[in-house]
């Protein structure tokens, strides 16, 4: 189906603490799209946390509701869509992503992300003994991924505004392309 330019959503995937909840928001704001966070729309489903759903019934359960999520959102157009860090990481999610809309992968270096997530201790992938050592392996595991996913934006010692400007150029012009690809398809 055709799409115009101005409609095509935008997915905003990277690690943990790269800001893609912070960033999205402001994103959307400036787009007048809405704005919605995958940790928060799979909370409110499940009526219960992510660190709970984690306890429960596991990783493989929550990775399941990540796909369920992307593939049956209506939100199909106008949309940010900040995605929780380990969404993109699981097979045929990166394809699935990207026929879907843009995809933008913010990224920071391990140090900036070991400062923002040692401030609050709610992700169960980092509630361990030593959560800096188990960030910095998740990281390295995941850091090839995240390079091949989408467009990389650096978000280390930068201004939201120059992050959210960087972002909205790269999803005008990619969007431009998905909107050209959907019309000749
Ligand atoms: C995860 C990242 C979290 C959340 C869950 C697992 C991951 O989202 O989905 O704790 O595997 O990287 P944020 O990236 O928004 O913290």
């Amino acid at each position: 189906m055709a799409i115009a330019p101005t409609d095509v959503n935008l997915y905003l995937v990277g690690f943990m603490g790269t800001g893609k909840t912070t960033v999205g928001r402001a994103v959307a704001q400036r787009i007048g799209f809405t704005c919605i966070d995958t940790d928060h729309e799979i909370e409110s489903e499940q009526d219960r946390t992510i660190a709970r759903i984690f306890a429960e019934d596991g990783e493989p359960a929550f990775r399941a509701m990540e796909r369920h999520f992307i593939a049956s959102d209506s939100r199909t157009t106008k949309t940010v869509v900040a995605c929780g860090g380990g969404l993109v990481i699981e097979p045929g999610m990166p394809a699935m992503l990207r026929e879907r809309g843009v995809v933008v992968c913010l990224h920071a270096s391990i140090e900036t992300i070991l400062a923002r997530t040692g401030r609050h201790r709610t992700r169960p992938l980092l509630d361990v003994g030593d959560p800096d050592a188990q960030a910095r392996r998740l990281f390295a595991k995941r850091e090839p991924i995240y390079r091949s996913v989408g467009t990389l934006i650096l978000t280390d010692s930068r201004p939201l505004s120059d992050i959210v400007a960087h972002v909205i150029r790269v999803w005008k012009r990619e969007a431009a392309d998905f909107a050209r690809a959907r019309a000749s398809a």
